[in-house]
């Protein structure tokens, strides 16, 4: 860590969002603070796409309306998340200097015209940058309005692989610190394959497009160079900050769906509260349970420290191919699921509904409807709802199982050449925290390695690239008493992406009990059927037990006769693996089953609800507050007692959760 952590204070829950004034008239200004205060709005992010207007031409500032809306907001009791206005750079820096433009890996140029233009290693970009913080840290740093500094925006939303000379040579030199000698590069990126050998630093360029398949040891260490570039220009930022201004900072991250080139592990340190944008995912089966994921990950990158949502939408964004409206309530549960699983701060992308450019069709606190619609009347009524629950913050949530996460594994695994390009990690993830999900079970996201001991049950999805020193601590956990579910496609190389050899799953096949030989992938479509009369797809492979037990074998198939589910006594503890996708059922069937005798239980005993709630407790220093989303339509009933804080009544023994419905109980101190 670079920074002291500097906390986030807040009265109660955090409620804002993204504000644009620039796209508006004053009047519209007043309008909209007024329509603030209505929703109970008391944070807001200005100043993120700012540059052009406070820097209009190189070194010549203009603050007069910034400092007006501050001023503004500040006079209604509302507090600042500051941008530090660099998101996007102004079209006269790009005229000024084309070469701080990003390049694609086909060696074209991106231009400007949109966001985001520009290469994380331009020495260029970052000292015009660099001065605009200054000049904005300078100005508002201990404005008494700004509460958080919001750096940049997003970074590496659009730009984090730049393949131009610029990073050509910035990534020579992450690799000289990386490996000193070209002798120890050479050995880690395999180069002896296709005459790949580097003589000279100079030789070597960013995994630009070939004409064949490229070095994937290269992808990976580019993979990481560019997080760690990208988190070198968040530092150089947050430096030009400190000390200008003692107000923490952060910036937002992308722990969606689909963004995969920042490893916030090794980023989260560096937050003064760790900030996440999501956004749901109508693609995926269950964007629910994608939600509740990514809220975790953001809880376990702040090692369980409450966070803030920093956006979110309150209907369609407008970046998928069909861009789907919330039902109605789905804005409060989604609201409060995040607050469920430790968010601190509920904020949206954006405030009023713009009318022009790219967003004009991305939903809004204030839709294009205005304040006659279903959205601001669910918005105010979250408003409230934010108000009435402010007591909690600052408590964290409770589990007893732990998931393992890995950008590096996720690198890893979508290399070029797989054995199916079916084969996703992401997916790997989603099902078992999906199953895990579908459970009621609340589960913490770790990194690999991480220290599990407070935890009854580890589920290690499609871990692909795994170091010793990480296998260790899950192997020794398990033979301590641990039980561990490890699925398909993990443990197969190290750091350097080389392949453990002696039979697949490397570092962890002695706790597994189990040889694997070969991998046997099935075509899309194609269903295999497991002696225990469960199906799976996309995977399968030919092994063997040692000293495990197959709870189940592939029936059919191109590894008919090879254990599919398989338990081994390790130690004190067990440790599961399962070789091949397991239809949903049939997973949520099996870590139902290990968690149970495992002694790890949802947080609360419930009845009805189909299936479709979420609950979660998280604890204070004087108050348990348990929480009960109901995403269904069918009623539930919540065994708890204490004080529903929504409904703002007592509650005995069972608590109503109508369909839709949230409720959060304070819990009497028994719980
Ligand atoms: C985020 C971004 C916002 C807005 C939003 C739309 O990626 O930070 O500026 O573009 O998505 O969903």
């Amino acid at each position: 860590m670079t920074a002291p952590a500097r906390p986030f204070e807040h009265d109660g829950i955090a409620f804002g969002c993204d504000y644009n004034p620039e796209q508006w008239t004053t009047d519209v200004w007043d309008e909209d603070i007024r329509l603030m205060g209505e929703a109970g709005v008391d944070l807001v992010a200005v100043n993120i796409f700012g540059w052009s207007h406070i820097e209009p031409r190189e070194g010549e500032y203009d603050f007069r309306a910034l400092d007006d809306i501050i001023g503004r907001l500040h006079a209604a009791g509302i507090r600042v998340n500051l941008g530090t206005g660099t998101a996007s750079p102004p079209a006269w820096l790009a005229r000024r200097h084309p070469e701080i433009l990003p390049m694609a890996e086909d060696g074209t140029r991106r231009f400007p015209g949109g966001r985001q233009a520009w290469c994380p290693s331009s020495p260029v970009f970052r000292a015009a940058a660099l001065r605009l913080v200054e000049a904005v840290a300078g100005r508002y740093g201990d404005h008494p309005a700004v509460a958080l500094w919001h750096v940049s925006n997003e970074l590496g939303c659009h730009n984090a692989l730049c393949h131009c000379d610029e990073s050509a040579a910035a990534f020579r030199r992450w690799l000289e610190a990386r490996y000193v000698t070209l002798d120890a590069l050479n050995a880690a990126w395999g180069t002896a394959f296709w005459s790949q050998t580097y003589g000279e630093w100079d030789e070597i360029l960013p995994p630009r497009a070939t004409i064949s398949t490229r070095n994937p040891g290269q992808m990976l260490d580019f993979h990481r160079f560019s997080s760690d570039e990208l988190l070198a220009y968040y530092r150089a930022e947050a430096d030009a900050i400190r000390p200008l201004s003692t107000v923490p900072i952060t910036t937002n991250f992308m722990v969606t769906a689909h963004i995969e080139n920042l490893d916030y592990w090794s980023w989260a340190g560096d937050m003064d509260i760790v900030a996440n944008d999501h956004y749901l995912d109508h693609r995926l089966a269950d964007p629910n349970a994608e939600l509740a994921f990514a809220a975790d990950l953001s809880r376990g990158l702040g090692g369980g420290a409450p966070w803030i949502l920093m956006e979110h939408s309150t209907g369609a964004v407008n970046w998928q191919p069909l861009n789907k409206p919330k039902t109605p309530g789905e804005i409060i549960r989604n609201s409060l699921t995040h607050v469920a699983r430790g968010a601190d701060g509920v904020c949206f992308f954006q405030w009023r509904a713009s009318v022009q450019g790219s967003e004009k069709f991305h939903s809004a606190m204030l839709p294009h409807a205005g304040t006659d619609s279903a959205v601001w009347r669910e918005v105010v009524e979250l408003g409230g709802i934010i108000g009435r629950i402010g007591e909690l913050a600052g408590s964290r949530v409770e589990a007893q199982v732990a998931l393992v996460f890995s950008w590096e594994s996720w690198w890893a695994t979508q290399t070029e050449s797989r054995p199916s390009q079916s084969l996703g990690y992401l997916d790997q993830v989603h099902a078992a925290y999906g199953a895990l999900h579908a459970l009621g079970l609340t589960v913490d996201v770790v990194a690999p390695g991480a220290d599990l001991s407070v935890y009854s049950l580890v589920v290690v999805p499609g871990l692909h690239l795994i170091r010793q020193s990480e296998a260790t601590v899950l192997t020794d956990w398990i033979a301590a008493g641990g039980s561990a579910v490890v699925t398909f496609y993990s443990g197969i190389v190290d750091q350097d992406d080389r392949v453990w050899t002696g039979g697949y799953t490397g570092p962890l096949r002695d706790a597994l009990g189990v040889r694997v030989e070969e991998f046997a992938p099935v075509a899309a479509g194609e269903t295999l059927r497991l002696s225990d009369g469960a199906t799976s797809t996309l995977w399968s492979e030919r092994s063997h037990v040692t000293t495990a037990v197959a709870e189940a074998s592939f029936v059919d198939g191109p590894s008919a006769g090879s254990p599919a589910i398989t338990r081994n006594a390790w130690g004190r503890g067990t440790a599961w693996y399962v070789a091949t996708l397991l239809e949903a059922d049939a997973l949520r069937a099996l870590l139902g089953r290990v968690a149970a005798e495992a002694g790890v239980r949802p947080p609360a005993a419930v009845r009805g609800g189909d299936g479709a709630l979420e609950i979660v407790r998280r604890r204070g220093a004087d108050a348990s507050y348990l929480f009960v989303v109901n995403h269904g339509d069918a009623a539930a009933v919540a065994e708890a007692s204490g004080f529903e804080l929504i409904t703002g009544m007592p509650v005995a023994g069972d608590v109503d959760v109508p369909g839709g419905a949230v409720r959060i109980i304070r819990e009497e101190a028994a719980a």
